[in-house]
C-alpha cells in the first residue's frame, strides 16, 4: 500500500485515478499549514503538490517519500537539495500546460495593444462619441516579438505568434540555430543588441541565478517605445521596480504580468497602480482543461513512477 499526500486540492479526475486504485491511500491537506505538511509527511510514499513551499527540514522529516510530483512545471517550490540528498524524484506535469500559457500570452498581448481597459469603459460610460479622441490602438501583425526561453511554452507560442504574422526571434543558449529556424524563428544571440528592435519581448524561461532580473533597467531603457513586455514565466527574472520606472518614463508601452516577485504581491506594488500594467493572478494555466490535464497528470506521474514507466522527459535532473 502507498500512501500520497495531495499538498493543495487538486481536479476531481486526478482523484478518481487514486480511488480506482486499491493499492494506494490518499489524504488530501490545504497546504497552508507547513508543520501539518511535516507531520504528514513522514509516513507518506509520494507527494502532489501546486504552488506550496516545500523546504529542506520538511522533505527530511520524510521517512519513506520516493517521488514529489509537481502539479505544474515550475519546481523552484521545492528545495532541490534537500529533494536530491533524500534520493526523491521530482516530476512534473510536462504535457499538461503549454497551450493554456502561450494562450495567456496572446491574450495579454492582445489586451495591451488593443488598450481593451479604456476602450471597453469609453462605450460603458456612455462616451461612445470620444472614440475620435482615444489615443490609438497597436497591430501585432508583421511585428518584432521575442521570445525568451524556448522550450514547452516558447514553442507553443511561436505558432501562435506566427498566426498572427509576428516576426518571431528567439533567446534561449540551449536550444539550436537550427531547431528555431525549423519552427520559424530567428536565433538571437546579443541579447541587449537584439532587444531594441523588438516590438514585444515574452519570457518563459526558469527563474535561476542566471535568469534572475535578466530584463533590467539596462535592457528596458534601450528598448522601442511601443513595445510590449509579458510575464507569464516567474517573478524576479523582470526587476520590478525597473519595469515600473521604464513604464513611468514611457521607455516602453505596456507590460501584462501572470507572476510577481512576492505573492500575492505587497498592496503598495506600484505595478498594482500602474495604468499600463494588466495583471493576472498566476493563472496562466488555470483554465478549465488545464486544470483537468494537471490534475490527472500529476496523479499518474506518482502512479507511473511506481510502476518504473515515468518518461524521463517528466523528471527534473537534479
Ligand atoms: N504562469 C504560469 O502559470 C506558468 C505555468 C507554467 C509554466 N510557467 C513557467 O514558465 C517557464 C517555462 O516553462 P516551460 O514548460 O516552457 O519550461 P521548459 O523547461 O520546457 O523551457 C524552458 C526553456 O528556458 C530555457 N532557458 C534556460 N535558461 C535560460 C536562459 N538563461 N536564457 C534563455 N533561455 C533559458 C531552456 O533552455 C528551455 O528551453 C517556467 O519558469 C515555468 O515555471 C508558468
Amino acid at each position: 500500500m502507498k500512501n500520497i499526500l495531495i499538498i493543495q486540492p487538486i481536479d476531481k479526475s486526478g482523484i478518481e485515478i487514486l480511488e480506482n486504485r486499491p493499492d494506494y491511500n490518499f489524504e488530501i491537506i490545504d497546504g497552508t499549514d507547513l508543520e501539518q505538511i511535516k507531520e504528514k509527511i513522514v509516513k507518506c510514499d509520494g507527494i502532489s503538490i501546486r504552488t506550496a513551499k516545500l523546504p529542506a527540514d520538511v522533505i527530511r522529516s520524510a521517512k519513506n517519500l520516493k517521488i514529489i510530483s509537481r502539479h505544474g512545471v515550475g519546481y523552484d517550490n521545492i528545495d532541490l537539495e534537500a529533494a536530491k540528498e533524500k534520493n526523491v524524484t521530482i516530476s512534473i506535469t510536462a504535457t499538461a500546460n503549454a497551450v493554456a500559457v502561450a494562450e495567456h500570452v496572446m491574450f495579454m498581448l492582445l489586451n495591451i495593444s488593443k488598450r481593451k481597459d479604456m476602450y471597453d469603459k469609453t462605450v460603458k460610460s456612455g462616451r461612445f462619441n470620444d472614440r475620435n479622441k482615444l489615443p490609438k490602438t497597436i497591430e501585432l501583425w508583421n511585428k518584432n516579438i521575442l521570445i525568451m526561453g524556448f522550450g514547452r511554452i516558447g514553442k507553443s507560442l511561436i505558432k501562435r505568434c506566427i498566426g498572427f504574422e509576428m516576426n518571431v526571434y528567439v533567446y534561449d543558449p540551449f536550444v539550436s540555430k537550427e531547431e528555431i529556424e525549423s519552427l520559424g524563428g530567428k536565433k538571437i544571440e546579443d541579447l541587449k543588441e537584439g532587444v531594441k528592435k523588438m516590438d514585444a519581448l515574452t519570457l518563459h524561461m526558469p527563474l535561476n541565478e542566471k535568469t534572475k532580473n535578466i530584463i533590467n533597467y539596462e535592457v528596458l531603457k534601450n528598448m522601442k517605445k511601443n513595445c510590449i513586455i509579458i510575464n507569464a514565466s516567474r517573478g524576479g527574472i523582470i526587476n520590478e521596480n525597473d519595469l515600473n520606472k521604464s513604464l513611468n518614463e514611457n521607455k516602453i508601452f505596456g507590460a501584462g504580468l501572470d507572476v510577481f516577485d512576492t505573492e500575492p504581491p505587497d498592496n503598495d506594488n506600484p505595478l498594482l497602480k500602474n495604468d499600463k500594467t494588466f495583471l493576472s493572478p498566476h493563472t496562466a494555466a488555470f483554465t478549465e482543461e488545464c486544470m483537468v490535464r494537471m490534475g490527472k497528470e500529476t496523479i499518474q506521474n506518482i502512479i507511473d513512477f511506481f510502476d518504473k514507466k515515468l518518461e524521463k522527459s517528466k523528471i527534473v535532473k537534479l
